[in-house]
């Protein structure tokens, strides 16, 4: 005999994205706002006069990439279990995308799953990693190796924040705003070319556009099983340049903006963007002081570390490829000869 049973979707993981100042909100329950020091030390008190619950906690991890690990994931769970901290406590991220990933990560896995919403402070968490319920964290194996999707329950994104950001962290964000506009969205891109973003409004605006361009390919495709996949636009060339420069020498902004213009000009000798299309991105890249060149050493090592990019299998790479501006293209067919000719010619700066 054979038995199906129908396992209808029981949860609505919808939520609401909000851009404008913090409201006021009050959370019947446990809450632990997850931060680090530099964040605390600029914006908690702020948070705190907007924020209130049943009972808070703070909770603080190191600063930076390389403490996105397990230890200052046990630093979260330690927390939460001392504090008693049950299936209906909730955490709030309060940072950048990577106390988002970590805090969105601890989330998910503590007791099985718990509820956090996500208060980004950076332009770059704010326009991508707070959309769309990717988590995670590294190991000694590579960068977000372990994770799981965890949608938030809400994301409050006040521009306030970016006050506060160093410049090269800002035009880093820049960089995913220009990503999300190559890939989707050509008024949004002709509407950043004559935009000044060091205007509040303005600023407001791009960000509302870039996350709405997120929302809506991740409610088409929450698992990246095709189209969410396209933003990695820019990424796949990003990766190697940030491990060949020991992720030392680059945000990650900027080195994905050197890989879009990569991608730009594998596009033009594909006959899929025209060289003025790839100079237009160039030259908005630039406007924001984002490096639009790199000194390829060796074509042939270059190529070799794309094979530890998670999305590349043994055999194939994936690249994502304009086709003019507002479109792209995924592919893992391009011929080896076209990247390494694309690599050995990528020249200075124009
Ligand atoms: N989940 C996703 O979909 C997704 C997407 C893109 C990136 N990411 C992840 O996001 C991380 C990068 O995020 P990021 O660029 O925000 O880096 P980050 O979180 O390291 O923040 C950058 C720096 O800015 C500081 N900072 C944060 N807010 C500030 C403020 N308001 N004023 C001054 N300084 C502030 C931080 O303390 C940090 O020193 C990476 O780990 C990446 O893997 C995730």
């Amino acid at each position: 005999m054979q038995v199906n049973i129908p396992l209808k979707k029981v949860v609505d993981n919808s939520y609401d994205i909000t851009i404008e100042t913090l409201p006021k909100t009050h959370f019947d329950t446990k809450v632990a706002i997850v931060t680090n020091p530099k964040v605390a030390g600029l914006h908690l008190a702020y948070l705190l006069s907007k924020i209130s619950a049943k009972e808070i906690y703070i909770i603080t991890v190191s600063d930076g990439e390389e403490y996105k690990n397990q230890k200052s994931i046990d630093t979260i769970m330690e927390s939460l279990f001392n504090h008693r901290f049950n299936r209906k406590s909730m955490l709030i991220a309060f940072g950048g995308g990577v106390i988002g990933d970590m805090t969105g990560y601890a989330a998910s896995v503590y007791q099985r799953g718990i509820d956090f919403i996500q208060i980004p402070t950076t332009l770059l968490s704010q326009v991508d990693a707070s959309v769309g319920g990717k988590t995670g964290m590294n190991n000694s194996y590579g960068k977000n190796l372990i994770g799981a999707f965890h949608q938030p329950k809400a994301v409050y994104i006040d521009p306030h924040f970016l006050t506060t950001l160093a410049s090269r962290e800002f035009g880093a964000g820049v960089a995913e705003i220009v990503k999300m506009a190559v890939t989707f969205n050509k008024e949004f891109f002709t509407f950043l070319e004559s935009a000044d973003l060091a205007k509040p409004e303005i600023l407001q605006e791009a960000i509302k556009q870039a996350v709405q361009t997120k929302a809506d390919v991740v409610a088409k495709d929450e698992k990246e099983h095709g189209l969410r996949a396209a933003l990695n636009y820019g990424h796949t060339f990003g990766h190697v340049i940030e491990n060949e420069t020991k992720y030392k020498k680059y945000l990650h902004g900027e080195a994905v903006a050197i890989g879009m213009v990569m991608a730009n000009n594998t596009a033009v000798s594909m006959n899929l963007m025209s060289e003025d299309e790839a100079l237009r991105v160039k030259k908005l890249l630039q406007k924001y002081k984002l490096p639009t060149s790199y000194d390829v050493e060796n074509s042939s090592s270059f190529y070799e570390t794309f094979f530890l990019d998670k999305k590349s299998s043994d055999t194939n790479i994936t690249f994502i490829i304009p086709v003019g501006i507002g479109d792209v293209t995924i592919t893992d067919s391009i011929e080896k000869e076209t990247i390494i000719s694309i690599l050995e010619n990528f020249g200075a700066d124009v």
